[in-house]
Order: C-alpha cells, then structure tokens, then sequence
C-alpha cells in the first residue's frame, strides 16, 4: 500500500518487524473522544502507514484494547499489535491477557509487556515465580503471544536489573526530552542494555504525557527522540490533526537538534511541567523533587 507520507523504519529488536519510526498509543483516546472518533484516530494513523500500534489491559478501563480491536478489523496482519498486564500472579495475569485477546478480538498479540515495573516490591512479584512471567511463557507456547516485554517510567535501575535477570525480548521506557530537562535519562542503564542484549527498545514520554500542548511547538521535542537509539517512538493522540502532525514531522526526516537547539528548549520542557491544571496528568511529577523517581 503506498501512503501519503513515508515514514522510517528500523528493525523492532530480534522480533522480526521493521517498525515505523512512530508507534500509536493506546491511551487519550481511549477516554477522550467518542468510540467512532477514536477507531477513525486509528484507522488514520494506519492509513499514514504507521504499522505498530501499543495498548494495555488497563488503559481507559478496557476502552482502549476494546475501541482498537473494532479498528483492527481488516488491518490486524499489517500491524504489529502490543499491550500489557499490570498483573503479578501467574493466574490474574492469565486472566487479564485472556480477556484482553477477547477484547482486541485476535488470537495473537505480537508483544506482551509486563506493565510499568517501577519499585523494588513489584520486582520481587515478577521474579517470584511462578508468577506473570510464566503466565507469558504458557501463553507464548500456546502461540497467542509472540515476544514478551515489560516496561518502566520512574525507577531505571529496577528496570535494568529485570532485564539482565530475564530475556525480556522488549523493553518500553521514557526517551523524551523531558527526561533531559530533568536529568532523568535511561541512557546509560537500561537503554545500553536493552541494546547489549538485542532487545526492542520502544521509547515512550516524548511529549511528556501531553504536556508539550503549553510548549511553542511539538517539533523539536519530536525531533529530540527520534534520534534517540530507540526502535520506535509510541506516540500519543486524541485526535487525527494531532497524529498527522506527528507524521508528517517523522516522514520528513529531520535533523537532530544541536546542543543548543536542546539547551533552548529544557527551561520551556521544566517550565510547562511545573504546574497542572484540572484533569492534567502529572506524569512528570515524579521527577519534581530531586532523586523522589529513585525511592
Ligand atoms: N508502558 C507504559 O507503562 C506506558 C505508560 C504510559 C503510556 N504508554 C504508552 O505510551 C503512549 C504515549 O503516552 P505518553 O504518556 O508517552 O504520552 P506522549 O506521547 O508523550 O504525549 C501524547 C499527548 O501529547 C499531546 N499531543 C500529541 N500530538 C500533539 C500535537 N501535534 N500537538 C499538541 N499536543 C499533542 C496529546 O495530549 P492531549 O491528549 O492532552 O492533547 C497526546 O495525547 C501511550 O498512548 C501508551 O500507549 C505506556
């Protein structure tokens, strides 16, 4: 199929799909807009030639896994199809994916991920097996999951660690700008090791959960992470104007920033992170006071 716009790819780690150099995620329009708004997001984002799109059991209380399984129909086998359990036992977990396979109406999904692993606590869950991870295994052997992954936001050594521990075949971690601005990067631990290892690396917050809409534009953010060494970039919308947008700065190519270009736009990225309004997600809260991502 040709498409407006030609979008990068880059192989997606040692699963075999070369990805679009942005991912569609799963969450805004999951609970933003309506049910037939949200499949014409999707449908759009497919239609630009986005071939990799990243949901989770729990985003929009099963709105998002549930709106993407109508979307899929007729496109499900062009795209490589992602999503997470936030469950640590070995039975809620089998729960959880079963129902979200019923959800998105497939009989595989492409990746599973163990979602947002970002305390001590939840690792010991996660390697007390039998537990989620062998939930994964049985269904992997089954043939309904073909990679597993797990993913983090806050906590990078605990995220490091698990994937020394296990041969996770992805990892979904923060590679925005953000994360500059607050000297919070997964560089130098997580990603250099997802990469020793040969792992998909799908890079998350590159527009800070939403809040670039108070910077001057999504640009430079987006040029920031897209020549970071990540496979992919899941990227957010609740809307077709803001997907395109996305694509069509992606397809362009652009150059990565310069040092200064970078140093121009981290007071904005602290500045437009400092105060929430009503509703606003406060993801990068957590990097508000120094070392609190860490505890
Ligand atoms: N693995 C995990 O544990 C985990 C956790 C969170 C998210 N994710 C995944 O990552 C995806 C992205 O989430 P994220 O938190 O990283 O968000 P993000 O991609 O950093 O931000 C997405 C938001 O940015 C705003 N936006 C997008 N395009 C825009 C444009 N052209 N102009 C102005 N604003 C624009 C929209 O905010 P508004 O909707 O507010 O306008 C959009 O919803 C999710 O959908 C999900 O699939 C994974």
């Amino acid at each position: 199929m040709s498409h407006e716009f030609s979008l990068p790819t880059r192989p997606l780690g040692r699963t075999g799909w070369n990805a679009t150099v942005i991912t569609l995620g799963g969450v805004k329009w999951d609970t933003q807009v309506p049910e037939d708004e949200a499949i014409a997001i999707i449908r759009r984002a497919f239609e630009l030639g986005i071939n990799s799109v990243d949901t989770a059991h729990g985003y929009g209380g099963g709105q998002s896994e549930a709106r993407l399984g109508i979307a899929l129909q007729g496109w499900r086998d062009r795209v490589f199809l992602s999503t997470k359990t936030s469950q640590r036992s070995y039975d809620d977990a089998m729960r959880e994916m079963e129902l979200s396979l019923q959800r998105l109406k497939v009989d595989h999904v492409d990746l599973m991920v163990v979602h947002s692993l970002d305390n001590e606590e939840e690792y010991r869950q996660i390697m007390a097996r039998p537990s989620v991870l062998d939930a994964m295994e049985k269904l992997r052997s089954e043939g309904h999951i073909r990679h597993i992954g797990v993913s983090g936001h806050w906590v990078k050594h605990v995220l490091q660690r698990i994937i020394t521990e296990y041969p996770f075949d992805a990892v979904v971690c923060p590679i925005g700008a953000f994360n500059v601005a607050y000297n919070y990067t997964f560089h130098d631990t997580v990603i250099a090791t997802a990469r020793e290892r040969g792992m998909a690396i799908l890079g998350m917050k590159v527009y800070g959960a939403g809040r670039v809409k108070h910077a001057k534009s999504v640009e430079p953010y987006l040029r920031y992470s897209l020549h970071q060494p990540v496979d992919t970039l899941i990227v957010g919308a609740d809307s077709i104007a803001q997907i395109e947008e996305t694509v069509r700065i992606a397809a362009s190519n652009p150059p990565p920033l310069s040092d200064d270009e970078l140093a121009s736009i981290l007071p904005e990225a602290v500045a437009i992170t400092q105060e929430f309004g009503d509703g606003e997600f406060r993801w990068t809260s957590h990097y508000l006071e120094p070392g609190a991502a860490d505890s």
